[in-house]
């Protein structure tokens, strides 16, 4: 959940890094630091704040060296405080790390390293590592197999990177189950936990494999496997591009990526047949089908499985990834796990997928990045090619998902997937211009402290991502459901002008979601209706179009994201970084 950035370059990196740490703010905002090494000497500035206020600081951008590297920070262990910021040195500032993950032994290595004659000055399990290395440093005098052999003390997971005082011409990176990605440039070498961390420098990427250690110097890398044995990695090339990584005009990256939806559902829906084919045939021979993902992926997944059952007549559970394993009841020879992450990052997806792997299942994912550990570890995926998001909500990402889920639903049900979809990239389009009408409702609404979102069959999953959005994101108590459900208990809740969302498109569901809706108003509910329908019963309503019914999550969501999104705004929040969380949860 934090964010590594390192580079070994012939001009001064201190601006290269500033840059980079800004494009991974969003995988850790609590704190910030760097280190260079010049003149002989290790520099570290650090502490507690967003990136621009540590520079506002303490100067990053000022560090002089050819060499250096960056963090932010998503505390796992040890308070935020500026001592628990990231680099960590050694007791003789021999050696520098930062690191993203959990050494599960760190309070083991620690208490030998003290009795060793060890001090140290912060709570983490980041500065452990450095000890260690620095005891391994002594011994050998090699960078590469101190690290090497450091690791192999560590329990848990890791992405580090290490700088050695007296090295100022390298560094090494390793990492184990939390992802370290090689960018390969023109005499300028990178480190880094996302490739958002260096484009524009380079297209050219190489990730690293588990308990890989990697030896950058300005004009190129060498890897080891955990054996110490040389391993060859051609570079891949990354189709990101600069702008990609830019606000453009909108204010906050959460708001661009909501409008980008319109150009997501085409991209997404550009995928090669045989792909398509390769998950629709897996899932046709499944013995056991299980759907997994966190979070908003989940939503999309729900979605998936609601169609195969119901359409397909195939049987497919639907498990939250950090529950998987007590679900696997099932899983085995045979089975077939489909997994949806963005990052293709997540620490409980990939828990889920190892376990379902060893219990001889095959694994299809449906990721955003292409490289994560998720793609490179699954019998098969595809890509969301939604491009990077950047907001810390995951908005078009959902959208993208449920279009690939969708296709591969299509190819199940016989059909050939359709590339490109103009008329659902209309929809979209017409869906965004609810913008005002949800400034409107945010102005009513953003001081009440609960929102309900309902809705039935299909609908359902967008009810909860509905709720999960706002929550995350204005911070308002919101709880998501099927509307059938609310007279088993919720109901008690509703009180004069609660909002109530009620997701209603025309078909299937309607006439009983209305009377649900009937039953919220007479209880004194303000019933906001989203639907291709209006209706009395809803105090506000939000006209979406009219799509195919497998579409209409995708013209749902859109009035929802932008009112969490403004929701946030109006009470001053930033959308972008919401508090305590991160984009890529890669702990447990
Ligand atoms: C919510 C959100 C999270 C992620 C979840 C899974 O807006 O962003 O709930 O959906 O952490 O992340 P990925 O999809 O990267 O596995």
């Amino acid at each position: 959940m934090c964010g590594i950035v390192g580079c070994v370059a012939e001009e001064p990196v201190a601006g290269v890094l500033l840059e980079g740490l800004r494009r991974v703010e969003y995988r850790g905002y609590d704190s910030a630091g760097m280190a260079t090494i010049e003149g002989g000497a290790l520099e570290v500035r650090k502490g507690v704040g967003r990136v621009s206020e540590i520079e506002e600081r303490r100067k990053m951008s000022a560090m002089a060296g050819t060499i250096g590297m960056a963090h932010t920070r998503w505390a796992t262990h040890g308070r935020v405080t500026d001592e628990n910021a990231h680099p960590h040195t050694s007791c003789g500032e021999l050696v520098a790390v930062v690191h993203n993950g959990i050494v599960e032994n760190y309070g083991q290595l620690k208490k030998g390293l003290a009795s060793r004659g060890h001090r140290f000055r912060s709570e983490t399990d980041t500065e452990v590592i450095a000890h260690v290395v620095e005891e391994e440093y002594r011994r050998s005098k090699d960078p590469l197999r101190a690290t090497l052999s450091a690791t192999k003390k560590l329990k848990g997971q890791y992405a580090i990177a290490v700088m050695f005082q007296d090295r100022p011409d390298l560094m090494v990176g390793a990492r184990k189950d939390a992802p370290l990605i090689v960018g390969v440039g023109e005499k300028k070498m990178f480190l880094a936990s996302d490739v958002l961390a260096f484009i524009g420098h380079t297209d050219r990427t190489i990730f690293l494999d588990n308990r890989e250690v990697a030896v950058l110097t300005k004009d190129g890398v060498k890897i080891v496997g955990p054996d110490g044995r040389s391993v060859k990695r051609r570079p891949t090339q990354v189709a990101w591009e600069l702008s990609d990584v830019s606000k453009s005009d909108f204010a906050h990256y959460t708001l661009k990526e909501i409008n980008e939806q319109p150009q997501t559902v085409v991209s997404a829906s550009i995928q090669e047949t045989e792909r398509v084919e390769a998950f629709a045939r897996a899932i046709r021979k499944a013995k056991t089908l299980y759907i997994t993902a966190s979070g908003t992926s989940y939503h999309a997944g729900l979605l998936m499985k609601f169609r195969l059952n119901k359409e397909a007549r195939i049987r497919a559970e639907a498990v939250v990834a950090g529950e998987l394993k007590e679900h696997a009841g099932f899983l085995g020879r045979g089975s077939v796990v489909i997994a949806f992450s963005q990052s293709g990052e997540t620490a409980d997806v990939l828990e889920a997928v190892k376990e379902a792997k060893k219990l001889g299942a095959k694994v299809y994912s449906i990721v955003n990045a292409a490289g994560s550990t998720l793609a490179r570890e699954s019998d098969g995926f595809m890509l969301l090619n939604c491009g990077p998001e950047v907001g810390v909500a995951a908005t078009k990402s959902f959208t993208a998902q449920v279009v690939v889920a969708n296709l591969v639903v299509d190819a199940v049900l016989g059909g050939r997937h359709s590339n490109g979809s103009k008329e659902l990239s209309e929809a979209v389009t017409e869906a965004l211009k609810c913008d005002g009408q949800v400034r409107d409702l945010v102005k009513e609404y953003m001081d009440r402290p609960d929102f309900y979102f309902v809705a039935r069959g299909y609908e359902s999953p967008v009810a909860l991502e509905g709720a999960l959005k706002l929550k995350e994101l204005s911070y308002i108590h919101a709880e998501g459901m099927a509307a059938s459900e609310l007279k088993h208990g919720t109901l008690a809740l509703i009180e004069k002008g609660t909002p109530v969302v009620v997701l209603n498109p025309t078909g299937g569901t309607h006439a009983d979601s209305l009377s649900s809706a009937e039953e919220l108003k007479a209880r004194g509910a303000d019933v906001i209706g989203i639907s291709d329908a209006a209706d009395d019963v809803y105090r506000r309503f939000i006209r979406v179009p009219k799509v195919q019914p497998k579409f209409t999550p995708i013209v749902e969501v859109i009035p929802l994201q932008l009112l969490a999104y403004h929701a946030a705004v109006a009470r001053k929040n930033d959308p972008d970084y919401p508090r305590n969380l991160a984009k890529s949860v890669t702990v447990k």
